[in-house]
């Protein structure tokens, strides 16, 4: 496959509740979602190559509204753009009880009525077996028949023995193979390419400039 640029990756708004906004472009969209903490915000910035575009931090629970973004990709000398959008994380227990009733009404508004969504990216810690919240986000997202590639995060954070068994521990708990898992380092920009390969596969292309 031909390299895939960033060209520009820009932030546009956010929502604590999700309408198609007619005011913006229907570009193609592609969410990032996953537990409090496991890097969503992070990924999305190693992504485009912008270290603070969207904001991140040590503490769960950083990303509280659904957060849309611009990028345009150059890809065989043509430019295409998508939207991303940054989730906010779930099962994080001591967010603020509000924060915490509105989140499900916000993430099912968001997947199940939103005709551009095309596909969810599903984070998980490598290091860490999934759990109740993860699985049934997973039910969640098979509800609202969004497509879904998982993503291992953090690979950084384990040494490559021991990856496989992480893989294939997470795998498991999906039924899926581990080679379906897209391993991924914001740290190192492991998994970079390929995710953003697979994502200019969803973009749309843009059509010539008129002045
Ligand atoms: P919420 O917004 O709270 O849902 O969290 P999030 O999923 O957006 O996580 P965020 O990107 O804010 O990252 C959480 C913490 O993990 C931060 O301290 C990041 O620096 C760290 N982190 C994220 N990705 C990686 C990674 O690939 N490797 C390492 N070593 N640390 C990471
Ligand atoms: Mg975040």
């Amino acid at each position: 496959m031909a390299k895939i640029n960033v060209k520009d990756a820009r932030f546009l708004r956010s929502y604590d509740r999700w309408k198609v906004d007619d005011a913006l472009p229907a570009l193609p969209q592609a969410c990032f979602a996953g537990r409090s903490n496991v890097g969503k915000s992070s990924l999305l910035n190693s992504l485009v190559g912008r270290r603070s575009l969207a904001r991140t931090s040590k503490t769960p629970g950083r990303t509280q509204l659904i957060n849309l973004f611009e990028v345009d990709l150059a890809c065989d000398g043509e430019t295409r753009e998508l939207h991303l959008v940054d989730l906010p994380g779930y099962g994080y227990a001591n967010a603020p009880e509000a924060v915490r009733r509105g989140w499900q009404p916000m993430m099912e508004g968001y997947l199940k009525r939103n005709p551009l969504l095309r596909i969810a990216l599903l984070l998980l810690d490598i290091r860490h077996t999934p759990n109740q919240a993860d699985e049934r986000f997973m039910e969640l997202l098979d509800e609202a028949e969004v497509p879904i590639q998982l993503v291992a995060t953090k690979t950084d954070k384990i040494g490559k023995t021991h990856r496989q068994r992480h893989l294939k521990a997470i795998a498991g708990v999906f039924g899926v193979a581990a080679g379906d898992i897209l391993p991924y380092s914001s740290e190192t920009g492991e998994g970079r390419e390929e995710l953003l390969g697979l994502l200019a596969e969803y973009s749309s292309e843009t059509p010539p400039e008129t002045v």
